[in-house]
């Protein structure tokens, strides 16, 4: 079928745009609210037959590369809150080339848009081999990675033609956090919290129309390493990017903040709406707000602006958007 970019330029606008719709066909069926005495659940008919081996497994493996390796990291605090099970991320490539150990008892779970990524699809191979419970979470129906794991969740995010993935991003981030809830199971000491992220998740479409902006680049740093080398860097000529949405760490991005004013280093602090004052103390920034969803979904929000800057940094220096030089959509060599 043949795909067109509509009103849009590029197809890595029109995917960036799409993100209400996507999100919300990546939810269809699946999220249940039930009536007053019926609590809210999630169904995931892929692994119905399969929860109860995952919540008995030892450890809970995501496997991936690029971008659905970076979705995965972003799940991962709801994944272990929810699950109470260890949670460890691989790059396939780096998984194959240690021979990292996998057992019987793990859940390995391979992130691929695509589902044909050649390294993630080795990685597949060799969990298969050594016993463990694979389950596969792709964009395309039929492909190698749907095919070959156990059970799986389709994102349903639709055919994504830019060659940086957007919209299966946070698709894939909301399969995760569905994933969390369906292993969670109905375990009352965190019924509230799992109501609270299913009326989050319902919630999403509409808090994801924030506006556009066009910055600077930037570059990924946990804000607790910043002391232990990345400060160093920091002068009036460095754009710093902080990302500090309101949640459980927000008090130490602050500090960070305060100690990245200190060194006068240009900021544009994204922050939860109504939070700019308190992220302006010690010094003058750029400030973007954005809505506040709960946490473990915050992602989802946050990834837009960072979209939009790449997407629009990219189309003011000229460059290829859609198709990056020397990169491809899906790498199915090794
Ligand atoms: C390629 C693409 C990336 C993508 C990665 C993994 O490198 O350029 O955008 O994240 O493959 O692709 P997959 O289809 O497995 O998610």
């Amino acid at each position: 079928e043949q795909i067109h970019k509509g009103k849009y330029e590029h197809y890595m606008q029109k995917e960036i745009h799409e993100q209400p719709e996507s999100l919300t066909t990546t939810m269809r069926g699946r999220l249940i609210r039930g009536g007053s005495c019926k609590a809210k659940t999630v169904l995931l008919g892929g692994l119905k037959d399969h929860l109860k081996t995952i919540r008995r497994s030892r450890r809970i493996i995501f496997i991936g590369c690029g971008t659905s390796y970076n979705a995965a990291l972003a799940a991962r605090p709801i994944l272990e809150e929810l699950s109470g099970i260890p949670v460890t991320m691989e790059i396939a490539s780096d998984l194959l080339d240690r021979q990292g150990p996998i057992y019987r008892e793990d859940t390995a779970v391979f992130v691929s848009q695509s589902g044909e990524t050649a390294d993630t699809l080795n990685a597949l191979e060799y969990a298969l081999e050594n016993g463990a419970l694979c389950v596969g979470i792709t964009n395309t129906v039929g492909s190698a990675i749907a095919r070959k794991t156990h059970c799986g969740v389709h994102i349903n995010a639709g055919a994504e033609i830019g060659v940086a993935s957007t919209k299966a991003y946070t698709s894939q981030i909301v399969v995760m956090a569905m994933l969390a809830l369906a292993i969670g199971g109905d375990a009352v000491s965190s019924q509230a919290r799992r109501e609270a992220i299913i009326e989050s998740l319902f919630e999403l479409p509409r808090a994801l129309k924030v506006k556009e902006v066009a910055l600077m680049h930037s570059e990924g740093i946990l804000a607790g390493e910043m002391k232990h080398g990345p400060l160093a860097l920091v002068d009036e000529n460095l754009p710093i990017f902080v990302i500090a949405t309101h949640d459980a760490c927000f008090s130490k991005q602050q500090s960070v903040i305060q100690q990245l004013h200190a060194r006068k280093g240009r900021l544009i602090v994204m922050c939860s709406k109504g939070d700019a004052a308190s992220v302006t103390v010690g010094g003058s920034c750029r400030v973007i707000e954005v809505p506040q969803v709960e946490d473990c979904l915050q992602p989802v929000i946050n990834i837009v602006p960072l979209q939009l800057l790449a997407y629009h940094l990219t189309v003011l220096r000229g460059f290829n958007v859609d198709q990056p030089r020397n990169l491809a959509k899906s790498v199915t060599t090794e």
